[in-house]
């Protein structure tokens, strides 16, 4: 897969993309990160990059030249998406979207923003990390990054494996539409300071483990994010596991 991203400050990616997961990655060949800096592509002595805003107002604005030159150039893998925090929400079901393509690529804008042309007339969407502001896209392109590499074949581990996790339905017979949380992981020591491990964990009944861990993802999901459930209610196979594991502290 290869991943390009456009951005003023392209050593910000020099731990992330080089650590772990996405460094041994880019070593076997699995994934082709590139980074480009559009100040490349400034025409002025200073590779002026912004300039006050039309309008008037606080700050700076990405300008669009340096921008359209710069993809240009790199002719990038499409789709290309503006991190924006006032782009689509990134989630899951896009993260494994991207991952089953050949390649993207991430335009980091940093100051106020960027001229609305790029995103108008340039890129192909806005993608936003989150209802909150970052100082810079370099953080949230990490974000995209990393969560759209890990699914690409190959990348993870056997002992990584990412089917039964957060967002990802892989119950059997379960509803079409809200992918659950994923239920507490335990590991050694059974006793830790005091707190165990929940017995049903230990009693060696995968059926009941799975069906408790179940429950307990439904019960999280209801509890933290009760949005993912919006339009929909229990089935009646999910309310007899609740009934099943009625204490959600011990599990018991
Ligand atoms: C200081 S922010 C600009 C915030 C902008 N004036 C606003 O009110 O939405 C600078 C850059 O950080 C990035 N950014 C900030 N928050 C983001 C978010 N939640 N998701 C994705 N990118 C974000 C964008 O690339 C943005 O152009």
């Amino acid at each position: 897969m290869r991943i390009d991203i456009f951005s003023i400050f392209p050593e910000f990616f020099a731990g992330p993309f080089d650590a772990s997961l996405l460094g041994r990655a880019r070593a076997n060949g699995l994934l082709d990160l590139r980074v480009h800096d559009p100040r490349a592509f400034a025409t002025d002595r200073h590779r002026t990059v912004d300039d006050t805003p039309y309008g008037g107002g606080a700050g700076m604005v990405m300008t669009p030249g340096p921008i359209f030159e710069g993809v240009e150039a790199a002719d990038p893998p499409r789709p290309l998406y503006l991190l924006a925090a006032s782009g689509r929400r990134f989630d899951q079901a896009l993260a494994r979207e991207l991952a089953a393509g050949p390649g993207f690529s991430l335009l980091c804008g940093r100051y106020e923003g960027v001229d609305q042309r790029v995103a108008d007339h340039l890129c192909d969407g806005e993608l936003s990390v989150g209802d909150f502001v970052l100082a810079g896209g370099e953080a949230a392109a990490v974000v995209v990054v990393d969560a759209v590499a890990r699914l690409v074949p190959g990348v993870m581990g056997n002992d990584e494996s990412g089917g039964d996790e957060s967002f990802s339905d892989t119950w059997d017979g379960a509803p079409e539409g809200t992918p659950l949380l994923e239920y507490p992981q335990y590991t050694r020591p059974l006793e830790f300071r005091g707190h165990e491990v929940p017995e049903i964990l230990r009693s060696g009944d995968h059926g009941k483990v799975a069906r408790w861990r179940r429950a307990q993802s439904l019960r999280r999901t209801m509890e933290r994010r009760p949005d993912l459930f919006a339009g929909r209610s229990l089935t009646p196979d999910e309310e007899s596991l609740l009934r099943e594991f009625p204490d959600p502290a011990s599990g018991a």
